[in-house]
């Protein structure tokens, strides 16, 4: 392990922002990681993993620790299921090609989802009908508060829309996850966001769970900035829920606004829409902007500042809850 001082982030993070850590240390094993924590307990730390859900708005006067544990393993356990464990530095779209490798479904619609394995349960990852909770097993936990590694199973996690207990928890770290695969094409669902229309552009009748990837892919393709082009992270709102009693004020004004429902009372309306509604969609302030293909993206053309997205965010937050009473959630990790 080698300690860095004032090391550039602006490859470890895929808004593109140009800022420095105090510290930086990358760690290979659950070993580095509890000696590291070991020495530096009364430091502030930030864990990163592939830096694709994060937003630094100035310098961190703390101690990064890059998460970079490798390795995967699969276990059959019947003839039709498969365990397959991952270390949290693999990177996320490289181990769903692996499993299509593999021929094991379950996490194809998370194609080309950008970071790293172990920040999948973080945010919960959810595209295309699919979310990380649908297939989870477990995780390895690291407990930077007392250094013990602890195994957590799928009701511990407190998975949610876009959400988990690690959200909150910042001292819970992941290490390694395990999920439960299908050994054959059992699993399609392509009946979400226009996958089923992409496979029928394809000609594609039976698809295998190598098509469901490739439509998303293309999909995804079509809609998102590639970060390795265009500094972004992915979208940077949740998708609100809220009552009908909501839905019926704001169709009084806007007719056709899109919803989906989710549970009793519970409607999810895409915040994409409401910032394109306010105005925003594809609007380019130089240095950065909105996305013109998807709002809910915001971008840094090159050599925005943290600052420059945050303000952004927060002009949204004002003219969206101005015209709506809609108060939207960050789902980008903003350090400030
Ligand atoms: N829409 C607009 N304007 C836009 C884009 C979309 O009005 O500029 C409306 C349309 O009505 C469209 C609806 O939003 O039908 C849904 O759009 P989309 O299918 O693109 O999905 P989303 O709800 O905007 C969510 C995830 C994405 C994920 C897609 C596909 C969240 C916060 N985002 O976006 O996740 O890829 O569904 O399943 O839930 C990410 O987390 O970084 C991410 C990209």
């Amino acid at each position: 392990m080698i300690l860095k001082n004032n090391y550039s982030l602006l490859n470890y993070n895929s808004f593109k922002i140009d800022v420095k850590a105090k510290e930086f240390v990358e760690v290979n094993s659950t070993d580095e990681l509890k000696e590291i924590c070991k020495i530096n307990n009364r430091k502030e730390i930030l864990f990163l993993g592939g830096g694709s859900n994060i937003l630094f708005t100035k310098d961190f006067q703390g101690l990064i620790i890059h998460l970079n544990l490798k390795g995967k393993t699969i276990e059959k356990i019947d003839s039709n299921h498969s365990i397959i464990s991952a270390y949290a530095g693999e990177n996320w779209n490289k181990f769903v090609n692996y499993c299509l490798e593999k021929n094991l479904g379950g996490i194809e619609n998370l194609s080309l989802i950008p970071g790293n394995v172990g920040s999948a349960p973080v945010q919960n990852i959810g595209a295309y009908g699919t979310e990380l909770k649908d297939v989870f097993v477990s995780c390895e936990v690291f407990n930077q508060k007392d250094c013990t590694v602890k195994e957590y199973n799928l009701d511990d996690c407190c998975f949610d829309y876009r959400n988990s207990i690690f959200k909150t928890k910042k001292h819970l770290i992941i290490i390694s996850l395990k999920l439960k695969l299908t050994n054959n094409d059992h699993y399609i669902n392509s009946s979400y966001g226009g996958v089923n229309d992409e496979l029928g552009r394809l000609g594609i009748k039976n698809p295998t769970i190598r098509d469901v990837s490739e439509a998303v892919i293309n999909i995804r393709n079509r809609k998102l900035p590639d970060p390795k082009n265009i500094g972004n992270a992915g979208s940077f709102f949740k998708n609100p829920i809220v009552d009908l009693k909501k839905i019926e004020a704001i169709k009084k004004n806007f007719i056709d606004i899109p919803n989906f429902k989710v549970e009793e009372n519970k409607f999810k309306i895409p915040a994409a829409w409401l910032i394109e509604k306010a105005g925003f969609k594809g609007k380019n302030f130089g240095k950065f902007g909105v996305h013109k293909s998807q709002s809910l993206v915001l971008v840094n053309y090159g050599n925005a500042s943290g600052k420059d997205i945050y303000k952004l965010s927060l002009s949204i937050k004002e003219v969206v809850n101005r015209i709506f009473k809609i108060n939207l959630e960050t789902e980008v990790n903003i350090i400030l």
